[in-house]
């Protein structure tokens, strides 16, 4: 693909950005330039990175960044023991829905990408404070988009610890069923603060990459992750990344994703392209609109559909 198709993909799909809407239940994400769109596509094998329309943007990488959030706890507790605490079942509801938990009568959150298992993922992170796990979770996020500048939107944090309740109420539901074990306050401050990342589309594209390679980074070889860990975590990405639009998409798209409110969407290629979009206007699901448009066209023009 040249930057000439992708400039072409980007003016059809830019349309849609005025049929969604931007996340309003966080201010600092209400008051984005909902007009933009771009996107970033690594390729693993010629390691070319190709990008067009706002793909230098920085954004907020919300949901996104439970993908390094999950991959750091398996890392830090082995992908059994993250398993004990998670289960990675498909989910109909929305993201935020405290019936992720209690609809099964099951003793573990739906799936690590629901915010209440993306809670009890960020609880499994090791560190004695709030500040280690958090920083130890940004040298990780640093390394896997390949990026030492990301660094924390202090605007979007204030703005997502204010909002939070809902999340503090899933939060107290584990605590309350003993299936948390820690502070709720520290935990939800690593969460509210990894969600609070400012990333690029080529970031998203340079992670999503590293999965696409097995976890193998492919900028230079190095294994960063386990292939084990790398295969998990997008077999759950195609059941549970866009939360109760992940069978559209993966019947619509074809590829492992995982989208976030600040507009984002990673997009998994395997072993061919890591994808990065961003479009802050979102559909009822959470997802990004145009966002998701665009990454249909490019893996169709591509021919990326893994089913
Ligand atoms: O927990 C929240 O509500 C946000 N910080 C993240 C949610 C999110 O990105 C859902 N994704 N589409």
């Amino acid at each position: 693909m040249n930057v000439e198709t992708l400039d072409e993909l980007i003016a059809k799909n830019k349309v849609y950005c005025s049929m969604g809407a931007n996340a309003s239940y966080i201010p600092a994400l209400a008051s984005v330039n909902p007009n933009q769109l771009g996107i970033s596509l690594y390729h693993i094998e010629s390691k070319e990175l190709i990008s067009a329309g706002d793909a230098l943007v920085k954004f907020a990488i919300e949901s996104m960044s439970k993908v390094p959030a999950l991959l750091l706890a398996i890392e830090d507790n082995g992908l059994t023991t993250v398993l004990e605490h998670i289960n990675t079942e498909a989910t109909g509801f929305a993201f935020n829905s405290p019936l992720n938990m209690e609809i099964n009568h099951d003793k573990h959150p739906l799936n690590p990408f629901v915010n209440i298992g993306a809670i009890e993922t960020t609880s499994l992170i090791k560190g004695n404070s709030p500040d280690t796990r958090f920083s130890r979770l940004l040298t990780f996020v640093k390394e896997i988009c390949h990026d030492e500048s990301i660094s924390l939107n202090e605007e979007i944090y204030e703005s997502e610890s204010k909002t939070g309740d809902i999340n503090r109420s899933l939060a107290y539901y584990l605590k309350g069923n003993h299936m948390l074990s820690g502070d709720v306050d520290s935990i939800l401050e690593v969460y509210f603060k990894q969600c609070s990342l400012n990333v690029t589309t080529v970031n998203i594209a340079m992670m999503a990459s590293v999965l696409g390679n097995k976890g193998v980074k492919p900028w230079d070889n190095k294994r960063l992750i386990s292939e084990e860990s790398a295969t998990l975590v997008k077999s759950v990405m195609t059941t549970a990344g866009l939360y109760d639009e992940s069978g559209e998409f993966s019947a619509h798209v074809g590829i492992p994703g995982k989208s976030g409110v600040g507009g984002g969407l990673m997009g998994v290629a395997p072993n061919k392209y890591g994808i990065g979009v961003f479009s802050p206007p979102l559909d009822k699901s959470g997802n990004s609109l145009a966002g998701m448009k665009l990454l249909k066209d490019v893996v169709e023009e591509l021919s990326l559909n893994i089913f």
